[in-house]
């Protein structure tokens, strides 16, 4: 066997395979190199970056002088104040939330219109709506809106049966009443119905109860088709049916043909048309509606327009509320967290 041969080609096989293997390995360190550079240019960049985001959202590289409603949308980005609020507004005004568990801070006095001398008299001496006792009472601008919702409805179907039974109620009276109920039906079946003392809406003078009283018989307004009206109306002189059917889970209150409450007119026309109660009303406000964030814009049937913002409150009730300037604004308590502020746009 001719080894010699052999020899001679395995040597020049075994230079091939060092040549290829030095070539292989140099590639490898090559690549090496190259991804080691990537990743670290990639890293220098990403580290910039980071720091690019750090800086824009710091505040210090604000100019000293700027406020972040600066930023607000909607009528704050035109001119605004801020004005303080202390801790006894934020249980006042036709926001506010008055239930089992938020209970109406009473005030020292409360201002009261009855409805005895408040309604209209027409000429024919008819009055657009009954009342049960000449003991009853509402904030004047509350009553106002009342008549006007009962003199439209009388106008437009002739019809006045509308029957008010109760509105304003003091502590003592509420008392009475929760008490009464308690001893007749005990207390699980009167909780539906009637609220303990200090936890019902009538002690607000924003509230009332309206039935039918009609050939002699009292009834309800969603028993007499005549009457159904009141519902599809009331939302335009700013009530809602306070307590519906299908929510009585969320208000703790079995349905009520007849409590009516006043909140205003563009939260009414809201609530009526997206078919919240006060409850979901103010959750959405509070959540969504912050006055740095987005603003709720309502667009009335009445053709008004308003612009709609949350101001959250300490636990003290304080809260320095950014105002709009050049515009006609409201600003209610909502009794439990809060203010919300309604401003006209149009
Ligand atoms: N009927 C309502 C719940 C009240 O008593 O206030
Ligand atoms: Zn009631």
């Amino acid at each position: 066997m001719n080894y010699g041969h052999m020899g001679g080609y395995r040597s020049r096989r075994r230079k091939r395979q060092k040549m290829i293997k030095t070539i292989v390995l140099s590639l490898i360190v090559v690549a090496i190199i190259v991804l080691s550079t990537v990743f670290l240019i990639s890293l220098r960049n990403r580290s910039e970056r980071v720091e690019d985001t750090v800086q824009t959202t710091d505040t210090s590289s604000l100019p000293p002088d700027t406020d972040p409603a600066d930023t607000a949308p909607g009528v704050l980005g035109e001119g605004f104040i801020t004005k303080s609020f202390a801790g006894e507004e934020l249980n006042r005004g036709d926001l506010i939330l008055v239930r089992a568990g938020a209970p109406y801070v009473f005030p020292d006095d409360i201002e009261l219109k009855d409805l005895y001398t408040g309604r209209k008299k027409y000429d024919n001496g008819a009055r657009a709506y009954q009342i049960s006792t000449t003991d009853l009472y509402l904030e004047e601008s509350v009553l106002e809106k009342l008549n006007g919702l009962a003199e439209e409805f009388y106008e437009a179907t002739g019809e006045r049966g509308l029957l008010v039974k109760s509105a304003y109620r003091s502590y003592e009276s509420q008392k009475e009443l929760y008490d009464y109920r308690v001893e007749r039906d005990g207390e699980e079946e009167a909780a539906k119905y009637v609220a303990k003392p200090s936890e019902s809406e009538h002690h607000t003078a924003l509230a009332f109860d309206m039935s039918v009283y009609k050939d002699g018989v009292n009834t309800y307004i969603q028993d007499e088709e005549e009457y159904l009206w009141i519902y599809e109306n009331a939302h335009k002189y700013g009530f809602v049916l306070r307590y519906p059917e299908e929510k009585t889970e969320i208000t703790g209150i079995a349905y009520e043909a007849w409590h009516f409450r006043y909140v205003g007119v563009p939260h009414a026309y809201y609530m009526y048309t997206e078919g919240l109660v006060l409850e979901e009303y103010l959750e959405l406000l509070m959540t969504n509606y912050l006055y740095n964030e987005s603003h709720l814009k309502i667009d009335c049937d009445d053709g008004n327009s308003y612009e709609i913002y949350y101001v959250t409150a300490d636990d003290y009730g304080n809260a320095e509320i950014i105002l709009p300037t050049g515009f006609e604004y409201s600003v209610s308590g909502d009794n439990i967290g809060g203010y919300v502020v309604t401003v006209k746009i149009s």
